[in-house]
């Protein structure tokens, strides 16, 4: 996890290895939105893109305590399973105030015992425990990862940096985007344009890194 505050996104390791155009790529996710995402993000650069719910690969456990460790596991597996390149990610919302709670524990800390996720509880759950501290710095976090299929990997790591705010505010985004205000920003990520939020985005600038240093070049 990064420290708490940390203001740059960045990349975890430096490229050594570039795909070539028409290489055949596994989305190592069973999310049809996420699996959409990457592939809308991906289209340029002349990729074949499959999703691993569509090679029928199983979901491993995540069980590393960073973003990157989790996409690790992920890109791993399905770069193991199917002998092809592999991409996988993992997001979070950190609170400083918090030692970056809830990190790795985002998606877990909305889930209701049924599997169900509950945000609007996560969140209020989040101001209550930080409510008290006047440090509101809060980011976004994105780890992706590429796996080759012989155990080399690239991991790139984009941060959102900003600070968090109560009550939620906006309807649009998903998850914590109502209580989440970036840096040189006013409104949340559930209020502003979509478009400028994917421009700013810890999932943007992750993917950045990696189109820089793996993508086909073009
Ligand atoms: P995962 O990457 O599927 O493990 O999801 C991580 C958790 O972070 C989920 O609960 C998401 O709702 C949350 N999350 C990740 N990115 C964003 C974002 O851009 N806005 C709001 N919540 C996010």
């Amino acid at each position: 996890m990064s420290a708490p505050g940390h203001p740059a996104a960045g990349g975890a390791a430096r490229a050594s290895r570039r795909l070539e155009p028409g290489t055949k790529l596994v989305i190592a996710t069973h999310n049809a939105g996420k699996l959409r995402e990457n592939a809308a993000l991906l289209a340029p650069w002349g990729l074949e893109v499959v999703g691993a719910g569509a090679l029928g690969l199983p979901e491993p456990a995540e069980t590393e305590t960073s973003f990157l460790g989790n996409a690790g596991i992920k890109a791993h597996a399905a770069a193991r399973a199917t002998g092809l390149v592999a991409l996988a990610d993992d997001s979070g919302f950190s609170v400083a105030a918090l030692d970056g709670a809830p990190g790795v524990w985002t998606a877990d800390w909305a889930t209701r015992p049924d599997g169900s996720r509950d945000y609007a509880h996560a969140m209020a759950e989040v101001e209550r425990r930080a409510r008290d501290f006047p440090d509101r710095r809060a980011w976004f976090s994105c780890a992706l990862v590429l796996a080759w299929p012989d155990g080399h990997s690239e991991g790139f790591l984009g941060e959102a940096p900003g600070h968090w705010v109560w009550p939620p505010r906006g309807s649009r985004g998903f998850g914590y985007d109502p209580m989440f205000v970036p840096e040189s920003e006013t409104e949340t990520f559930a209020e502003m344009d979509p478009d400028r939020k994917h421009a700013i985005s810890h999932r943007a600038r992750a993917f950045a890194l990696l189109a820089a240093a793996c993508l086909p070049e073009r």
